[in-house]
């Protein structure tokens, strides 16, 4: 009952105030990063996503480590991890986000590489220890480039994408985190990942303002016969 009353609280009246906010670029600082948030680029502190996974990633052994993030935004999870010390690659498929990340890199003096990419169409072909995603997750498909935070294309083309490539970039002990919310189409997801011999567990979930979140750890399907 409270969480019903803090989610249409935050629907309500957090939200649309949030969107106002975000109307102009923004600067924002959070984990010592100070990063600016052009209009249009997903904002970290204003949704759950990105600090929920972040929360996971505190707690994680980066440095000198290989961390590749789809779709970075403004770059604060990477320049995060590139300021723990982990060879960094972030992508991202936004050119106003790819700006914001080379921006906010250079104003923390993080080094990362930073690439223009459609899920992995141009990452070269190597793999990582540590792979991010805070995807797109609404099926509709994204009519601007801001949209592209938030829609994932009407059949999911995004995650059937994400699934079919990610096996090329994966070596034996990578891990692969994805976060999603109640909010989102878990069970079709999941059935995507499924297809193309992936398998997701939770390793965190959390209620923030009445909608669950869920850091997913995802890992091959043991004894999958497909190609991955
Ligand atoms: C929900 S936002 C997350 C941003 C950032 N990772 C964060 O947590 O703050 C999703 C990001 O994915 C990017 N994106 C959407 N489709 C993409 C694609 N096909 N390839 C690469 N990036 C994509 C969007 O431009 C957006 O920056």
């Amino acid at each position: 009952m409270l969480q019903r009353i803090r989610k249409s609280v935050y629907n309500r009246l957090v939200k649309p105030l949030a969107l106002l906010y975000i109307r102009k670029d923004r600067d924002v600082f959070w984990y010592g990063i100070r990063i600016r948030v052009s209009r249009g680029v997903f904002h970290p502190s204003l949704y759950f996503s990105t600090r929920f996974l972040l929360k996971y990633l505190l707690k994680q052994q980066l440095k000198g480590k290989t961390f590749l993030e789809i779709g970075a935004g403004s770059g604060l999870i990477s320049i995060w991890a590139a300021l723990e010390q982990a060879v960094v690659t972030a992508t991202d498929i936004s050119d106003r986000a790819l700006a914001d990340i080379r921006h906010n890199a250079s104003l923390n003096r993080a080094h990362l590489t930073v690439l223009k990419s459609d899920l992995w169409y141009a990452l070269p072909p190597k793999t990582y220890q540590w792979i991010v995603v805070n995807p797109p997750y609404f099926p509709r498909y994204p009519a601007t480039e801001a949209d592209r935070a938030w829609y994932c294309g009407e059949n999911f083309e995004y995650f059937h994408g994400f699934f079919q490539g990610l096996g090329a970039h994966m070596q034996a002990d990578t891990q692969v985190l994805m976060v999603l919310s109640q909010d989102c189409e878990i069970e079709k997801i999941r059935e995507i990942a499924l297809e193309s011999g992936f398998v997701m567990e939770i390793v965190q979930q959390g209620m923030i303002w009445g909608e669950m979140n869920y850091v997913y750890r995802i890992s091959r399907k043991f004894g999958f016969a497909g190609i991955v």
